[in-house]
C-alpha cells in the first residue's frame, strides 16, 4: 500500500471530488455502458461522486462501492443515503488488492482515477479479473498528466506541475498511467475492446466567461490539491497557491489561451 496520497481526505478535497466528477461526466460517462440487470463494482469510489451521477444517467441492478479510506466511505454514505435506502447502492471499506467478493461475481467493474495512486496496479487488475464474470466488462478512466498543454506557455504552472508529478511518482504513483491502460489490461489477461482518449479543451470556441471560469477552476483546484504535501516536502514555495491562482487568471483573461488535458479510457473484457 502507498503510505502517502498526493491529494488528501479533507472536507475541501472531498468537495473537489464531487465537483470534478460533475465537470468530467460529460467527457467520461458516455463511455460506460451498464444493463439494467448488471451488478456493478466501483473500486476507489471515494465519496461516491461517480456513483451518484451514474445512478441518474445509467440503469443497473446494484452498484457496490469500495474504498480503502474510511473517511471517504463515511462521506459517501451521506451523499448516497437515498440510493442506499432504495437498495441500489452498497458501500464498504476495503482494498482493491483484496476484494471481499467471490470469483465471477460482478457483470461490470469500473474505476476512475485510482490506479494512478497505486504502486502496483497489476495487483488490482488481477483482483478485478477474478471477481468479474466471464465476458464481464472492466471500464477504467485514468490520468495522463504529461498530456496537459497550456498556450501561451506558463512558466510557473509548468514548474509546479512538474513538481506535482515528481512527488506523485516518488510516493509510488504513476501520473501518466492513462496511456498504459491498454498494455496493463493485456498483461492482466483481458481482451482490450476499446482504448481511447477524451480531451477537455478550452480555446476560442468557449466564449462564455462563466464556462471558461468553470473549466479553469476544475484544473486550478486539481493543481492545488497537491499543494499541502508539496509544501510539507519542501518541493514548492509556500505562496504557490497564490501564484497558481494568478497564472490561471492570466489564462482566463487572454482570449488566445488554449488549455487542454488528456484523459484515457479502456474497456477490457474478461
Ligand atoms: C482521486 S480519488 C477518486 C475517487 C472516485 N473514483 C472519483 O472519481 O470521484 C482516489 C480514491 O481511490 C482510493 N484508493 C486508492 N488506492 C486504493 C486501493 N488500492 N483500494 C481502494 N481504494 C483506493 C483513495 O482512497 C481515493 O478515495
Amino acid at each position: 500500500m502507498n503510505t502517502e496520497y498526493i491529494h488528501s481526505f479533507t472536507e475541501s478535497e472531498q468537495q473537489r471530488l464531487v465537483a470534478q466528477a460533475e465537470f468530467l461526466a460529460h467527457y467520461t460517462h458516455p463511455f460506460l455502458e451498464f444493463s439494467p440487470s448488471d451488478s456493478v463494482l466501483e473500486i476507489g469510489c471515494g465519496v461516491g461522486a461517480q456513483i451518484k451521477l451514474l445512478s441518474n444517467s445509467h440503469s443497473y441492478k446494484k452498484i457496490v462501492g469500495i474504498d480503502f479510506e474510511p473517511k471517504q466511505i463515511e462521506k459517501a454514505k451521506q451523499i448516497l443515503l437515498n440510493e442506499i435506502k432504495l437498495g441500489k447502492v452498497e458501500l464498504a471499506v476495503g482494498s482493491g488488492t483484496n476484494l471481499p467478493y467471490a470469483d465471477d461475481y460482478f457483470d461490470v467493474v469500473y474505476i476512475f482515477f485510482v490506479l494512478e495512486h497505486f504502486y502496483n496496479p497489476s495487483l488490482i487488475l488481477q483482483e478485478i479479473k477474478r471477481v468479474l464474470k466471464p465476458g464481464g466488462k472492466f471500464f477504467c478512466t485514468e490520468v495522463y498528466n504529461s498530456g496537459i498543454s497550456i498556450f501561451p506557455a506558463n512558466e510557473y504552472l509548468t514548474h509546479y506541475w512538474d513538481q506535482f508529478n515528481k512527488l506523485q511518482t516518488r510516493i509510488g504513483g504513476n501520473p501518466d498511467i492513462g496511456i498504459q491502460l491498454g498494455n496493463l489490461c493485456i498483461d492482466a489477461g483481458f481482451i482490450v475492446d476499446k482504448f481511447q482518449s477524451s480531451i477537455p479543451i478550452l480555446d476560442k470556441r468557449m466564449k462564455s466567461l462563466g464556462e471558461r471560469k468553470r473549466f479553469l477552476n476544475m484544473w486550478e483546484t486539481l493543481f492545488v490539491s497537491g499543494y499541502s504535501l508539496l509544501c510539507e516536502k519542501g518541493m514548492i514555495e509556500e505562496d504557490a497557491d497564490t501564484k497558481i491562482s494568478l497564472a490561471f487568471e492570466k489564462i482566463l483573461l487572454n482570449e488566445e489561451s488554449i488549455f487542454l488535458y488528456s484523459l484515457w479510457q479502456v474497456l477490457a473484457i474478461k
